[in-house]
């Protein structure tokens, strides 16, 4: 005991000395825990309208021209062209793992039906790929981007025919990729997706209802966003499912949704603004993970939303509560915010007005300047533990962007030490929460290299690597986080050698 004591005090001594933390390493973190980059499919593969590929949501709301610098994903990062590349550099920083999204309308171009030859091999070339480089593949399944083709047939995810479609889909993966993928995740941020894509309409499908969002066309505020995030809970709960009774023994992986959980803080102490973020949490992540931990919305939900919230039927309660290995979370940052009593009528509200609350200087720019407090990530770790039975997790996001910086003007700054030193901190952040319990076995910086951002298009900036998106043959060219993140990952220690696919299968 004494002994082993000895070299614990020893460097707590040294450390008092020297009046500094030890940094951490990626030793003190578990052998088995998952180190990563991520992005998404329309973010960064191009080729949008070759060998196949029919528009997603996200195409059509692009080229409407409402995004905020007016630019489509269009060719992007060229992705589709450059992956083998991308892994190259993948496995220069040392990657266990890359969580990239597979485009819907790349392999069943219009939803349902018609398979496309073409994108079955670009995923399978991809994921070939990463597997011989001794990469994992995480993949999910839908990141904001279902056909268009769904849309316009029945309004996507406000119809409950989304879950059949979903789930047909979802089943091809498993089948198709399913030897290779060992993780899954089914809905990128559907909390987001519900108040945004059909709430305020910053996103597609741009569903809205006056007065609440802008240029409404078609949708309704007041019910959509709750009717849209049921139906992905039931597409969720549809597609693991399927997973976990026809693929899950033999393939031996995990399925999993990806929330976004931000760490709210009431700008002031006053029992009105303390009880708003109470209210808030259960909006923001209770919203979801009530329903896949107890099988029901939280009753602050039910009570304040009433009639518009859809009910779970017993059956489908049940199949919620069995249907994750483990919670995706993105997390960015801390959001401060007000009460702000609503006198609108039960009829006149949506999603913010029954929260009744007033973010504080924050607004949708506010939402990604990112400032870091890496304490949040701890609270919201310490929240889930502390309400949801302290679930399996992996920190899908968590990242910094650079606004309006452009590689190809004078004087761009290469040497990222912002996003340096918010990488640090969030990682040492979450340390602290796994000794204290969180279960948290996997995190994953967004983003791998510059994307293009939703809503923000080509402004916002979160690359490991940049992109000179000016050059045909976009350059990839590594910031100084990169090479912090392969210095973490102890990129010079470690053996990297190429694996043998076959061998990988059986
Ligand atoms: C709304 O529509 C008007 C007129 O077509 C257009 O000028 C404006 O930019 C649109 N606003 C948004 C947020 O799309
Ligand atoms: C709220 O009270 C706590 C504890 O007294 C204090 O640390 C904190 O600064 C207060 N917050 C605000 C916004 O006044
Ligand atoms: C980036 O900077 C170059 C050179 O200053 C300019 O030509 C280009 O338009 C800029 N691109 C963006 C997206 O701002
Ligand atoms: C550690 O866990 C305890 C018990 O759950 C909790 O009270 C405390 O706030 C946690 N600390 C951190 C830093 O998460």
């Amino acid at each position: 005991m004494e002994r082993r004591l000895l070299p614990f005090l020893l460097v707590f001594v040294l450390t008092a000395i020297a009046g500094v933390a030890a940094s951490i390493t990626r030793d003190d973190f578990p052998p088995d825990f998952i180190f990563g980059a991520g992005t998404s499919a329309y973010q960064v593969e191009g080729a949008a309208a070759e060998d196949g590929r029919k528009p997603s949501i996200w195409d059509t709301y692009a080229h409407s021209g409402r995004t905020r610098d007016k630019k489509t994903a269009d060719i992007t990062a060229d992705q589709y062209h450059h992956y083998k590349e991308d892994v190259k550099l993948m496995k220069k920083l040392c990657l266990d793992a890359y969580r990239f999204s597979i485009s819907w309308s790349r392999l069943i171009p219009d939803g349902r039906g018609r398979i496309n030859p073409k994108g079955l091999q670009y995923y399978n070339n991809l994921i070939n790929e990463l597997i011989i480089n001794g990469i994992q593949p995480h993949v999910t399944l839908h990141h904001f981007d279902h056909p268009q083709a769904l849309e316009d047939e029945y309004g996507g995810l406000v119809s409950p025919k989304m879950i059949e479609d979903f789930t047909a889909y979802a089943d091809l993966c498993f089948k198709e990729f399913g030897d290779r993928v060992k993780y899954w995740s089914t809905f990128n941020e559907p909390n987001v997706e519900a108040i945004l894509g059909y709430d305020v309409a910053l996103f597609p499908p741009g569903r809205c209802s006056s007065p609440f969002g802008s240029n409404c066309s078609a949708g309704d505020s007041r019910t959509e966003p709750y009717i849209s995030a049921h139906n992905i809970l039931l597409a969720h709960a549809s597609a693991a499912t399927l997973y976990k009774e026809k693929y899950q023994k033999e393939q031996r992986g995990q399925i999993g949704i990806t929330i976004i959980g931000f760490w709210f803080e009431p700008s002031t102490n006053a029992t009105d603004d303390v009880a708003a973020v109470k209210r808030t949490m259960e909006f923001h992540i209770g919203w979801f993970l009530q329903p896949l931990v107890y099988g029901d919305y939280p009753a602050t939900m039910k009570d304040i939303v009433k009639s518009r919230l859809p009910i779970f039927s017993k059956e489908e309660s049940s199949r919620l509560k069995a249907s994750f290995d483990f919670i995706g979370l993105n997390h960015y940052n801390v959001l401060y915010l007000q009460s702000n009593p609503t006198k609108f009528d039960y009829n006149e509200r949506d999603y913010f007005r029954d929260l009744s609350i007033k973010l504080g200087d924050h607004h949708m720019e506010g939402l990604l300047k990112v400032k870091a407090s890496p304490w949040g990530l701890q609270r919201i770790l310490e929240y889930i533990k502390a309400n949801y039975r302290n679930p399996p997790i992996i920190i899908h996001e968590n990242g910094y962007s650079t606004h309006g910086a452009n590689s190809t003007a004078p004087g761009y700054d290469f040497n990222d030490h912002e996003r340096v030193n918010y990488i640090k901190e969030y990682i040492e952040s979450l340390h602290t929460s796994i000794r204290n319990g969180s279960n948290t076995f996997g995190y994953f910086i967004w983003s791998f290299i510059d994307c293009f951002e939703l809503v923000f298009g080509y402004t916002s900036k979160f690359g490991l690597y940049g992109v000179d998106f000016s050059k045909k043959e976009r350059p990839r060219y590594p910031h100084l986080s990169a090479q912090w993140y392969s210095n973490f990952l102890r990129c010079g220690g470690r053996e990297t050698g190429s694996i043998n696919l076959y061998t990988y299968i059986e």
